[in-house]
C-alpha cells in the first residue's frame, strides 16, 4: 500500500541514494580518521625516538644513553598508554630499555625512520626505529633507538575524529530529509486542494475545474477530468431525454388501455365486451413490445463488457426468423422471400444470439410493416472475402436521403407515416451493429424502396476453415413465406 504513495516514492527515491552515499561517506571518514590518528601518533613516536637518539653520547665508560624525561612525557595524552624503548649499539648490545622489544624488520635501519607493528606483553604496539650515528675515537658507530607505544590513544583519537565527522554528516542528512519533506508538502498542496474540491462537488455540478493554481504537469489531468465531466453530462442529458421519451411512449398506450378497460366494463352486451377485450389484448401486446424494445436497447448499449461471441450460422438464423414473420407478411399481403446462394455460403458470424435475433427481427419487421400491400420484401445472406452480408430489400416508400442518418436516433420516426411504432427499432439495430463491429448502410432500391445492408466481419479462425462460396453460383430462392 505504502509503495502507491507518490510522496513515499519520491522520498524513497531521494533517501535511498542519500543513504548509500552516507554509508560510503561514513566508511571514507572512518578511514580518514584512522590515517590522521596514525599520522599524528607516528609523528610523536618519531619525535620521541629522535629526542632519545640525540642524547646518546660518548662518556667515560664508552657509549652512554640518557633518556630525557620529555621524550617519554610527550605520550601522556590521558589514554593510559604504555611506552617502551630500547637503545642498542651497532653490534646489538643493549644501552638502555628493554632488549626483548620486537626488533625492526630490517636489522640496521637506514637513515630513514622505520615504522612497524608488533606485540609486546600481549598487547598490540606501534614501533619506530631510528639510526643515530655516534662519533667514537676510532670512527663512527650507528646506534639504534626503538620507541613503541600501546594503541589506546591512537584508537581513541581515530574514534573521536570519526564520530565528529559522522555527526556532521548525520545532521546534513536529517536537514536534507526535513527540507525534502517540506518541499513535497508544498508541491502536493495544490493537488490535495484539487482532490478536496472534487470530493466536495455536488453530483449535478459539472463546472470545469480550474487549472490556474496547479503545476503545469497537472494540466493534462485536469483537462481530461473536465472533458470527462462534459461527456458525463452529455450522457446524463441523453439518459434523461430517453427516460422522458420512454415515459411518454408508455403513457399513450396505458391511457388507451384504461379507456378500453372501462369500455369492457360498461359494455352493453357480450359482443361489445369481447371487442373491448380484444382491443385490450392488442394494446397490451403493444406495451409488451415497447418494454421489450427498451430492454433490447439497454442490453445492446455499451456497458463496458463486449457482447457474447458465439459462432452463429447467419443463414439458418435468418431463415428461422423469416418463418416466424410469415404470418405478419400474410396479414399485410406482402411477399416475403429469402434468397441464398446454392450451395449456401459459409456465413458463420461471431455474435450474441439474442442481439443478432433482435437486429434481424427489427429490419424484417420494418420492411414488412412499411411496404404497402402487394409489395415485395427480399432477404439475402451473402458472403464476400471479408464479410457476411445480410440484406433486407423492400419495395416500400424508402427513406429520404436527408432522413437516413436520423432514423437511427432513439424515438425518431420519419414524419408523415401512418403506421404505429415508437422509433426504437433502428436505434436498437445501430447499437447492436456497433457492439459487434459490424457496419450498416441504407440505400434506395432501384425502382423504389429501401435496401438495408449489414456487413458482419468474419472471424479470423472461421476464415481459415471455410472458403468463400464459389463464384458464378446461381441465386436460389427459398420456399415462399408470404403470399404469392
Ligand atoms: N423499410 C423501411 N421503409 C421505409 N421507412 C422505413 C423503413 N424502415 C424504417 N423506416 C422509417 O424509419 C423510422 C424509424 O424506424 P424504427 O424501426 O427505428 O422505428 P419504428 O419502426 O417507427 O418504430 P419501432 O420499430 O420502434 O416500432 C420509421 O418510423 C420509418 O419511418
Ligand atoms: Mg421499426
Amino acid at each position: 500500500m505504502a509503495t502507491r504513495s507518490l510522496r513515499f516514492q519520491l522520498l524513497a527515491g531521494l533517501l535511498i541514494p542519500l543513504g548509500i552515499v552516507a554509508c560510503i561517506q561514513f566508511s571514507v571518514a572512518y578511514r580518514n580518521a584512522e590515517v590522521t590518528a596514525h599520522a599524528v601518533t607516528d609523528r610523536i613516536l618519531l619525535a620521541s625516538a629522535r629526542s632519545i637518539a640525540e642524547h646518546i653520547g660518548f662518556g667515560d665508560s664508552g657509549l652512554d644513553a640518557t633518556i630525557p624525561p620529555a621524550a617519554l612525557g610527550m605520550f601522556d595524552l590521558g589514554y593510559g598508554d604504555t611506552v617502551y624503548y630500547r637503545v642498542t649499539r651497532a653490534d646489538g648490545r643493549l644501552l638502555a630499555g628493554y632488549l626483548d622489544l620486537p626488533a625492526p624488520p630490517v636489522p640496521a635501519p637506514p637513515s630513514q625512520p622505520e615504522y612497524y607493528d608488533g606485540r609486546y606483553h600481549d598487547e598490540s604496539i606501534r614501533l619506530v626505529a631510528v639510526t643515530q650515528p655516534v662519533s667514537l675515537a676510532n670512527g663512527v658507530e650507528n646506534a639504534t633507538v626503538v620507541v613503541s607505544e600501546t594503541l589506546y590513544g591512537r584508537n581513541a583519537m581515530s574514534r573521536e575524529l570519526w564520530i565528529g565527522s559522522a555527526w556532521q554528516q548525520s545532521l546534513l542528512i536529517v536537514i536534507a530529509c526535513v527540507l525534502a519533506w517540506l518541499a513535497l508538502r508544498r508541491v502536493f498542496a495544490p493537488l490535495l486542494r484539487l482532490s478536496r474540491e472534487v470530493e466536495a462537488r455536488a453530483p449535478d455540478d459539472f463546472r470545469p475545474f480550474s487549472v490556474a493554481a496547479l503545476q503545469a504537469e497537472l494540466d493534462p489531468l485536469v483537462r481530461a477530468l473536465n472533458e470527462y465531466m462534459g461527456r458525463l453530462r452529455a450522457q446524463l442529458d441523453a439518459q434523461r431525454r430517453f427516460t422522458e421519451n420512454a415515459a411518454h411512449q408508455l403513457r399513450t398506450p396505458l391511457t388507451l388501455l384504461r379507456t378500453q378497460a372501462s369500455f369492457a366494463l360498461r359494455g352493453a352486451d357480450e359482443r361489445e365486451r369481447a371487442e373491448a377485450t380484444r382491443a385490450i389484448v392488442a394494446t397490451t401486446q403493444q406495451i409488451t413490445r415497447l418494454a421489450n424494445q427498451l430492454l433490447s436497447l439497454a442490453k445492446a448499449e455499451p456497458h463496458g463488457q463486449p457482447p457474447r461471441r458465439d459462432a452463429i450460422d447467419l443463414v439458418a438464423t435468418t431463415r428461422d426468423i423469416l418463418v416466424e414473420h410469415g404470418r405478419l407478411a400474410v396479414d399485410r399481403q406482402v411477399d416475403l422471400a429469402f434468397e441464398v446462394a446454392a450451395p449456401a455460403p459459409a456465413a458463420t458470424v461471431r455474435a450474441d444470439p439474442t442481439m443478432l435475433r433482435d437486429l434481424i427481427v427489427n429490419l424484417v419487421d420494418n420492411a414488412v410493416r412499411y411496404t404497402p400491400a402487394g409489395g415485395q420484401v427480399t432477404v439475402t445472406v451473402d458472403r464476400d472475402p471479408d464479410a457476411c452480408v445480410l440484406r433486407v430489400e423492400d419495395t416500400g416508400p424508402g427513406i429520404p436521403a436527408a432522413q437516413r442518418a436520423l432514423v437511427f436516433e432513439r424515438f425518431y420516426r420519419v414524419p408523415g407515416g401512418d403506421s404505429e411504432g415508437s422509433g426504437l427499432g433502428l436505434a436498437i439495430v445501430k447499437e447492436i451493429v456497433d457492439a459487434h463491429g459490424a457496419a450498416i448502410d441504407l440505400r434506395e432500391r432501384e425502382g423504389g424502396g429501401l435496401v438495408v445492408a449489414v456487413r458482419f466481419p468474419v472471424a479470423e479462425e472461421l476464415l481459415l476453415g471455410a472458403g468463400v462460396a464459389e463464384a458464378g453460383r446461381t441465386p436460389r430462392e427459398e420456399p415462399v413465406l408470404g403470399p404469392r
